[in-house]
């Protein structure tokens, strides 16, 4: 057996391709293959501090989805979650698209399986679909309009007021935006287990021993903890309104990735994660899934050109459709 032929065989067990690779320079090798293949590196703001440091393009998921929109580059390299890889294959299906471990999900968009949404979305005939970014292409097909933490208002808001609406899966992003647009959208009831894991109790003594401290979230987060904080916005909005304040210390409820930009473009400042319920030993969240990609992954996966992703042609034409609306609307 070859050795890739023995990889791919760990790929279907692991959804990572997971050979030896005594004394390599992972780092060199990237930005070497990137180079031949004519690749390019998209990493969200949660994955590791190496992945985002040989990163091409860093950003939230707004961001990351225009880039792959615009892209000439033969292959795109995802370093991020399911969802981000799908959406940038579904913009590009004559690219190849790679993940480094297929298995790097989303605990939200777990939290929408189709089938259970159509039923639901049935009981609502005369309703709108906005659908949050963080769902399967299956969820996006049954759609009108895909957003994004950093332009739902705005989608939300280019919709006629009298039209009634459903927006899923996140629960938390859909009240708060339903207090932020005066409607009243029917929830899908789904969450983010990193951003449901934050400890209000936690927070408000962490608060207490920095009084001198502003609190930001990512409206992913539940509603008790975005009440208490003085911005809330995506990733790229936390990171803007950080770089932009005057303040100098901020306590930062959303996955603990955003620290390695925060601090690269805010050495001067202090930046605190929020604390999480069960964690007793960082203080911080971090999404497993986001952590699943690693140097070697990436490095296997640009090498052999797998795990690929693959989206139905038939299924893709649909789930483009609220895609594409968003980025029209984006611009
Ligand atoms: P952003 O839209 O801020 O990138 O959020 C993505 C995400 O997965 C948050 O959990
Ligand atoms: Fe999904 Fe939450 Fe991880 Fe974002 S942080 S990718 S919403 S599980």
């Amino acid at each position: 057996m070859t050795t890739l032929e023995s990889a791919k065989l760990s790929l279907n067990k692991k959804g990572y391709l997971d050979t030896e690779t005594p004394n390599i320079d992972y780092i060199k090798e990237i930005k070497q293959l990137k180079k031949e293949k004519n690749a390019i590196l998209l990493a969200h703001y949660y994955q590791r501090d190496d992945i985002q440091a040989i990163a091409d393009f860093v950003g939230d998921s707004l961001a990351l989805a225009q880039q792959a929109a615009k892209t000439d580059a033969d292959m795109i390299i995802f370093a991020g979650v399911h969802f981000m890889a799908e959406t940038a294959k579904i913009l590009n299906p004559t690219k190849k698209v790679l993940l480094p471990n297929l298995l790097a999900g989303c605990s939200l968009a777990d939290s929408c399986p189709p089938d259970k949404f159509s039923e639901f979305k049935k009981q609502y005939p005369n309703h709108v679909v906005v659908t949050y970014i963080n769902c399967s292409a299956e969820i996006k097909a049954l759609s009108d309009y895909v957003c994004t933490s950093s332009n739902a208002k705005k989608i939300v808001d280019s919709i006629p007021k009298e039209q009634p609406i459903i927006f899923a899966p996140d629960r938390n992003l859909g009240a708060y935006l339903n207090k932020e647009t005066g409607r009243n959208m029917v929830l899908w009831e789904g969450s983010c287990l990193v951003h449901e894991a934050f400890s209000m109790e936690k927070l408000i003594k962490l608060y207490k021993s920095h009084p001198d401290a502003e609190i930001i979230a990512h409206p992913e987060s539940e509603a008790h903890l975005l009440q208490v904080a003085s911005y809330i916005g995506s990733t790229a909005g936390l990171l803007n309104y950080v770089k932009n304040s005057n303040k100098t210390k901020f306590i930062v409820a959303t996955e603990a990735g955003i620290l390695f930009q925060m601090l690269q473009e805010n050495p001067d400042k202090e930046i605190i994660p929020a604390p999480a319920k069960e964690d007793n030993t960082c203080a911080c969240s971090e999404c497993a899934y986001m952590k699943m990609n690693t140097l070697k992954k990436l490095y296997l996966c640009i090498k052999h050109e797998l795990p690929s992703i693959e989206v139905d042609t038939e299924l893709a034409k649909k789930a483009i459709i609220p895609i594409e609306r968003m980025l029209a609307l984006s611009k």
